[in-house]
């Protein structure tokens, strides 16, 4: 499976953050925004990555990541032009997906349990249809809804609903079949001017193939798309870390915990670092031996 990382977008709700900064890099506590979505593919054991933002971020987005190498995964950039919805990242990422199944990760989304690990494996090993997760929140009015029965299959799903059919709100993470592509490429903007994945999931939702999986209350799902949620995000990092003593969605790590890259790739990596506290605890993890392996 391959993965897109959607960093686009128009962020006008973080203005005037974002008049000339893209809002996936600004700093969620120790880390650029789009480190917490990039973790949630290299989770699934995704290394083929494409990453998709404006014309203006796209060299921000090169800079920050590389082509990869330094993890054990391989990047590719492409331009949005216009931000014409997220259903468009199929459309700018066909060529890339190919013949592939394929994650869409929303470059703002950041995810954190106990079990995630596990749970987005076997999301990856998807062969059919789609599978998308569900989340309980306060006010779904706000988001995608998703309706469901006892077997984790969809039964509706609306867009920013003013009557919702459920509490579960649809988290920027979505695996697909490679029909995506079609799907996505036949799609209409809607009323407001976008592509909608809300429309790609009711295509599968349709042939009884929109698989849902519970993300329970065990289970952080914050986005940082607005100036509450994107300090929220950065409090809930800084006091689990603190507390923890370890770090949430550090690519390195995962790297070498999932052995896309090698002890010593990961010391170069570590030592490059060593005057600052992020790479301390990489050089502390060394020590450590990985006394203790969960996540
Ligand atoms: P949104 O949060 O829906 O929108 P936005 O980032 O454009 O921000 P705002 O509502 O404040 O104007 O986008 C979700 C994610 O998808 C976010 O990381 C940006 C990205 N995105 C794109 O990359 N291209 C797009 O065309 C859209 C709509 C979003």
């Amino acid at each position: 499976m391959k993965g897109i990382l959607l960093a686009g977008g128009h962020g006008t709700r973080l203005y005037p953050l974002t008049t000339s900064l893209s809002k996936q890099i600004l700093p969620v506590y120790d880390k650029p925004m789009i480190y917490y979505p990039l973790s949630m593919l290299m989770l699934s054991g995704i290394r083929d990555i494409l990453v998709v933002s404006t014309p203006a971020a796209l060299p921000l987005y090169r800079e920050l990541l590389g082509n990869g190498n330094q993890w054990g995964i391989q990047f590719t950039y492409v331009e949005q032009t216009r931000p014409r919805g997220i259903a468009d990242a199929f459309v700018v990422g066909r060529d890339f997906v190919g013949e592939s199944n394929v994650c869409l990760a929303l470059g703002d989304n950041i995810f954190y349990g106990h079990g995630l690990p596990t749970i987005l494996k076997r999301a990856s090993s998807l062969r059919k249809g789609a599978l998308v997760f569900a989340y309980p929140v306060a006010d779904p009015t706000r988001y995608g809804v998703v309706e469901f029965d006892q077997a984790g299959k969809a039964l509706s799903i609306e867009e920013k609903p003013q009557t919702p059919r459920s509490n579960f709100a649809v988290p920027g993470v979505y695996f697909y079949d490679n029909r995506v592509l079609d799907v996505a490429g036949s799609l209409e903007p809607s009323a407001r001017g976008e592509l909608e994945i809300t429309d790609i999931n009711n295509y599968y939702l349709e042939k009884g193939e929109l698989q849902v999986e519970i993300l329970g209350r065990g289970f952080a799902w914050l986005d940082a798309g607005t100036h509450e949620s994107l300090l929220q995000a950065a409090n809930f990092v800084q006091a689990l870390q603190e507390r923890q003593g370890m770090m949430i969605s550090c690519p390195e790590e995962i790297a070498l915990r999932g052995g896309f890259i090698d002890r010593e790739q990961f010391r170069a990596l570590a030592e490059a670092l060593q005057t600052n506290r992020y790479g301390h605890y990489l050089l502390q993890l060394l020590r450590d031996e990985f006394k203790e392996a969960e996540f």
